[in-house]
């Protein structure tokens, strides 16, 4: 898992470069059209009435730019941005910490909002929807409740699993929106624009080639031009041209859909094992030696973004395509 090129999650070697290649204002970000058009107008519509931004709640896959969109809300608003994420924050404490030191307008960036402990949660609601905060003084009978004010602030959440929202945050949201995968031509650019930051040299037929692998996913994108690149320094002047892009790739054992080694053996054992499914999720795990929850959030959106597997009540199947993309015969040509 740790060292698959393409996977969609952060690595380390990530860090220095996302940083570099982060857009910081709308104009520089690129696809998620609708997204960015309604985000545009309830920043404008904020500014103008001169208040915060409506909580603002994010979703998708990961590496589909939750957190640089995050900072660049805060940034076209003009205020500032305190990032934390749902298991950092451990007890109700720490959040009344954070939220009193507020100012007004700020953002307050939680990632992994579907992570938070029930007994934060709680704190959020009124914090969110009145922006108070009630906290309780001493203890037993003479305990009582106290209402603080807060600063009016703009929540952004970010979360891979929509679902696992209880129903009561979900809903003190103003704005949900889901990111969606990046098309070969938005990915095509992103590269060519990471590639112009880097310094690094490529045509275009290249980034396309690059794109075509990079499974939806800019941080992907980001890291096959990373390695492309240091490809290119060695075994040619630092050009990268279609033909290295392919060369390189290959060598990477990424195939033309941006599947590697772990996506094949996942569909060979669905169609070999299990004659294309139905199979159980925790068989499936089991028999290829992987966690269920990393299939279910890291191999398994992308496959069924491209048509290769399905989620039944019953299991998983392998579809037709996935039969010929893995060079098997199809489904109709084995029951003829
Ligand atoms: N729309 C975009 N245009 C250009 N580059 C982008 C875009 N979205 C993301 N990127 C690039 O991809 C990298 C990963 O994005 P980001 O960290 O925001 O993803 P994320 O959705 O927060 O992922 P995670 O779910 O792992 O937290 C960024 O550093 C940035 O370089
Ligand atoms: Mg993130």
């Amino acid at each position: 898992m740790e060292d698959r090129i393409i996977s969609a999650q952060m690595m380390t070697e990530d860090q220095t470069v996302e940083f570099s290649l982060r857009p910081r204002y709308l104009s520089e970000y690129i696809g998620q059209e609708r997204v960015k058009e309604n985000l545009k107008i309830y920043i404008e519509a904020a500014k103008m009435r001169n208040e915060a931004l409506d909580h603002v709640l994010l979703y998708g896959p990961p590496g589909l730019g939750k957190t640089t969109l995050s900072n660049i809300i805060a940034n076209e608003m003009g205020v500032n941005i305190r990032t934390t994420s749902g298991p950092a924050i451990e007890r109700p404490g720490d959040l009344a910490a954070i939220l009193t030191n507020l100012q007004e307008g700020d953002v307050l960036f939680i990632d992994e909002i579907h992570r938070l402990h029930r007994t934060v949660e709680e704190v959020l609601y009124p914090a969110m929807e009145d922006f108070v905060l009630d906290i309780i003084i001493g203890k037993g009978p003479s305990a009582r409740s106290v209402r603080l004010d807060l600063p009016k602030f703009t929540l952004i959440g970010a979360t891979t699993r929509a679902g696992l929202l209880s129903s009561p945050l979900r809903d003190r949201f103003g704005v949900v929106s889901r990111l969606e995968y990046y098309t070969i031509e938005e990915l095509t650019y992103i590269i060519t624009r990471a590639a112009d930051l880097l310094g690094v040299r490529i045509v275009e037929e290249a980034a396309k080639e690059m794109a075509l692998r990079s499974r939806g996913t800019p941080r992907v994108a980001n890291r096959l031009l990373k390695r492309v690149r240091d490809f290119a320094q060695v075994v040619a002047d630092g050009m990268i041209t279609k033909e290295l892009a392919k060369t390189a790739l290959e060598q990477m054992q990424v195939d033309k859909l941006g599947l590697d080694q772990i996506d094949h053996k996942l569909l060979s054992v669905i169609i070999d094992n299990f004659k294309g499914g139905p199979v159980g999720l925790d068989t499936l795990a089991a028999s290829i030696g992987e966690e269920s929850n990393t299939i279910e959030d890291v191999y398994e959106p992308y496959l069924m973004q491209i048509g290769f597997l399905q989620r039944t009540p019953r299991g998983r199947m392998a579809t037709n395509a996935a039969y010929l993309h893995i060079g098997r015969k199809s489904i109709d040509d084995r029951n003829a």
